[in-house]
């Protein structure tokens, strides 16, 4: 696929929301080491998604293609059927199966309703490799 013609789409937020998904991203192992500029364009493209609580967000083993930050509610992350964590606001989950492009790790259940920001793999990796095509030339 061309990613470089994936166009990507920016979603109106608050000034709270755009540093809440902000300061998320830059607590995350994996994103904190992108570069300002992929974190603000981002934060840019993430879109709203609200869920009730009981909801599956993730299931475990599945392809998955979204990149979520959770700002308001809590969830649950479930290995085949054990519970690993419960996650609250300000922090990213849903990123290994893009990162490190394999199946979903884990089960993620919204305990309550919950509000989340998400981009998708097209997105995600059309910022990535824009920035680095444009690292590149460069040289
Ligand atoms: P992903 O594998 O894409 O989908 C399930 C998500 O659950 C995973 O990304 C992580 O964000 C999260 N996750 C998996 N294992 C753990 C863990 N041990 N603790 C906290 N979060 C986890």
């Amino acid at each position: 696929t061309q990613l470089t013609h994936v166009s990507l789409t920016s979603y109106c937020k608050s000034q709270e929301s755009r540093e809440l998904i902000q300061r998320a991203l830059l607590d995350n192992d994996f994103m904190k080491h992108l570069e300002h500029g992929q974190i603000l364009t981002i934060m840019d493209c993430m879109c709203p998604t609200s869920l009730s609580r009981g909801c599956c967000v993730i299931q475990e083993g599945d392809d998955g293609s979204t990149v979520y930050v959770l700002e308001e509610g809590m969830v649950e992350v479930t290995k085949q059927g054990k519970k690993l964590c419960s996650i609250g606001p300000g922090k990213v989950f849903g990123e290994l199966a893009i990162l490190y492009n394999c199946t979903r790790t884990a089960t993620v259940t919204a305990l309550t309703d919950i509000k989340l920001w998400a981009i998708d793999r097209p997105g995600f990796q059309t910022i990535m490799m824009r920035t680095g095509l444009i690292k590149h030339s460069q040289y």
